[in-house]
């Protein structure tokens, strides 16, 4: 059900070349915007490795959709002034695959591996001793007579992302050196992102306006600049190409993301756990049945929004519906007074 969303934080197929564009290139806080813990901590960790001339540490990114995982992995590597191998989990199907990766990288580069709670447990076994001292283990012959032979390998930098470090088996998660959760923006961080996307790609937009696309991103960069474009877009064909507040909030009417940054989808989600499960409590599994989409997507994609701005809860016994959800559909709360009633 996500194909037409507007406000999906996962990436679309049609933006990859926007999103080269609106890539931040450095570590500037006026490039990589917000993440300021990160940064903070990355910027020590990088000068201290150059001053030692040593490849970075291991490094795990984690976090929501979006949020500028996969920017910060080129970020390092531009900073370290190296060059970057990119793959992913699920790409590297044998042990094999990893080694010819390994063994071709230029001494120092960075691997970036998207999604790395996907790697295959032989690969990952591969990967233990390459992250700790840089060889690879080769096992020739079986049985009893076999050997090991051990093969050096250039010094690299992994840098792995996921959007679930929970997922990572123990032995994995503890080679990374250094773990960095990249969390949801706010609404002023947003505007920044916007600003500069703006900049990039000549939108003439008002502040205001600017501050009415950052509320409905749902806290997410990559929406911000999918709907500043949506919304330039409006502008150009209906109106003279400027965006102001007005603008913003017609083309976002129209999109039909509303006033909290929710679309279908999510009130879809709210409306399921109010009219079909009580309000809750009700397990991902069951929710997910009931809106044809699976309990990870859901748990990945929809609710860490719906979480941070408290439309719905985490218990126990699975998901509630908050009176911030009732209100908001315009329903009432079980046994309560309607919200707007109430002094
Ligand atoms: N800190 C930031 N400053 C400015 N723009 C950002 C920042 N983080 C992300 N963006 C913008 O959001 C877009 C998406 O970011 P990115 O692809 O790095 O997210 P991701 O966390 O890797 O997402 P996914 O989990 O889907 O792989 C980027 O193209 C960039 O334009
Ligand atoms: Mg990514």
């Amino acid at each position: 059900m996500s194909e037409v969303r507007a406000v999906t934080p996962q990436a679309r197929e049609d933006e990859r070349s926007l999103e080269q564009t609106l890539r931040p290139r450095r570590l500037t806080d006026d490039e990589y915007i917000d993440q300021r813990k990160v940064k903070e901590q990355l910027r020590i960790l990088i000068e201290a490795a150059r001053r030692r001339s040593e490849p970075l540490e291991h490094v795990a990114l984690y976090g929501p959709p979006g949020v500028g995982k996969t920017s910060l992995a080129h970020v390092i590597a531009v900073e370290m002034d190296v060059p970057i191998r990119v793959t992913s989990g699920p790409a590297i199907e044998r042990a094999g695959d990893l080694a010819a990766i390994l063994t071709s990288l230029e001494p120092g580069s960075v691997l970036f591996v998207d999604e790395v709670h996907r790697l295959p447990r032989v690969v990952e076994e591969v990967l233990y001793p390459a992250m700790e001292d840089y060889h690879l283990d080769i096992v020739l012959g079986k049985g009893p007579g076999a050997r090991t032979l051990r093969l050096p390998l250039p010094r690299f930098t992994l840098v792995g992302a996921t959007t679930r470090i929970g997922r990572l088996s123990a032995p994995l998660r503890d080679r990374f050196g250094a773990q960095y959760r990249l969390d949801l923006f706010d609404a002023t961080d947003l505007e920044e992102v916007i600003a500069r996307a703006a900049r990039i790609l000549a939108i003439e937009i008002d502040r205001e306006a600017a501050h009415e696309i950052a509320r409905r991103a749902r806290g997410t960069p990559r929406i911000a600049n999918r709907l500043l474009k949506r919304v330039r877009d409006h502008a150009q064909v209906l109106h003279d190409g400027r965006v102001s507040v007005a603008i913003a909030r017609e083309a976002l009417g129209a999109l039909e993301v509303d006033d909290a940054g929710l679309d279908n989808v999510d009130r879809m989600l709210l409306r399921a756990i109010v009219e079909k499960f009580g309000g809750g409590p009700v397990g991902l599994e069951t929710l997910g049945a009931a809106l044809s989409e699976d309990a990870e997507t859901i748990e990945d994609v929809y609710e860490p929004y719906l979480l941070r701005e408290g439309f719905i809860q985490r218990t126990p016994r699975g998901r509630v519906a908050t009176e911030r959800a009732y209100g908001h559909l315009g329903l009432m709360p079980p046994g309560g007074t309607p919200l707007w009633e109430r002094s």
